[in-house]
């Protein structure tokens, strides 16, 4: 008998909280919402709201909120959003230490209850974070993957759509790299229409665009006091869509390397093929010269930031 898909969403914060409301708003699975006990009545709040729109809008998913590992049971896909959003001022380093012993914990929860699932990591700092859940859990490359380029990428085409003026439906983009400031938003693989983007605006003009992809988190934190939800969470829902759909997607994700791109044993942002075995491929491209390096140095901060995780958790070297 086939199944509807359930979907395990821990962490019920800003992303969590807006990731369920966008995968029952497209009907993909029943949805639980998972946080700590100090919080367990709004996440039950939460989850209740929710499912009571369900009927207005006509959609069949059970959503419910618990802090009670036990009802994962049966989860296909688990997304790990638990942990601190950065604030203003904050620095990268400073989340690692308060987030990567959650990831931790969350992680071996996840191994010991659904250790047949597909989890996709979302806390900051990314990269990092995804190779300590990689630890903790033991997951297999292709059922363990970040997300980060879905959400830098859509901010890339964001600016070149309200650039040129044309739909954001006809800009294909591809940004590699771990998500930090130094991530790489590739114009060469891009394209408004089939036409190159390089086309349709100065090289100035593009630059300005990639640079402010670049820092377009700290945008966002800047602005709100903490960081982006709304299309943090829309990247999430591409990519369990992708999962759920076995809809063979190329997609920017943290993934595995093991020798793609001369990385070797860290998670960073490289196009992924996500189906419904995960991350199914990690296709390589062939980068010039100036994006190699570009990638590498990315690649390099991603590696000093799980050297970090590692001297918090030598287990996990
Ligand atoms: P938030 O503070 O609104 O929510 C975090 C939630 O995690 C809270 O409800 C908290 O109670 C919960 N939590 C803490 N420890 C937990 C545990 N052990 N088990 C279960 N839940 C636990 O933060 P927000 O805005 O939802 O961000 C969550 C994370 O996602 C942050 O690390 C943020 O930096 C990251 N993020 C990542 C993005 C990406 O592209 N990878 C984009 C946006 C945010
Ligand atoms: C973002 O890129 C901070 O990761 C968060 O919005």
């Amino acid at each position: 008998m086939l199944k509807r898909p359930k979907i395990a969403v821990i962490g019920a914060g800003n992303v969590g909280a807006t990731c369920a409301h966008w995968l029952v708003a497209r009907e993909l699975g029943d949805v639980v919402l998972l946080d700590i006990p100090k919080v367990a009545s709004q996440t039950r709040g939460k989850a209740l709201d929710l499912y009571e729109a369900t009927p207005i809008e006509r959609l069949d998913c059970r959503v419910t909120g618990t802090d009670d590992y036990a009802e994962l049971a049966g989860s296909d896909i688990v997304v790990l959003t638990a942990g601190s959003p950065r604030r203003p001022g904050m620095s990268r380093d400073d989340l690692i230490r308060m987030n990567a012993g959650i990831v931790a914990g969350v992680a071996a929860q996840i191994r010991e209850r659904v250790p047949d699932s597909i989890l996709i990591v979302m806390t900051n700092p990314l990269d990092a974070m995804v190779y300590a859940a990689w630890k903790a859990s033991g997951f297999p490359r292709e059922r363990i993957v970040g997300q980060a380029g879905c959400l830098d990428v859509a901010r890339f085409k964001t600016f070149i759509a309200e650039e040129t003026g044309y739909s954001v439906e006809d800009i294909n983009a591809l940004l590699l790299g771990g998500h930090g400031d130094d991530m790489v938003p590739l114009p060469r693989f891009t394209n408004v229409g089939g036409i190159p983007v390089t086309e349709l605006m100065s090289a100035g003009r593009l630059h300005e665009l990639v640079e402010r992809t670049k820092t377009g988190g700290g945008e966002i934190v800047e602005l709100m006091g903490t960081s982006s939800y709304y299309a943090a969470a829309a990247a999430i829902l591409q990519m369990v869509e992708a999962i759920v759909r076995d809809k063979k997607r190329i997609l920017p994700c943290a993934a595995l390397c093991q020798g793609e791109y001369g990385v070797d044993g860290i998670f960073v942002g490289v196009p992924c093929v996500l189906g419904a075995g995960g991350v199914e491929r990690i296709i390589e491209v062939n980068l010039d010269d100036g994006e190699r390096a570009a990638f590498a140095t990315s690649a390099g901060h991603v590696r000093e930031l799980v050297d970090v995780v590692r001297a918090l958790f030598p287990q996990f070297a």
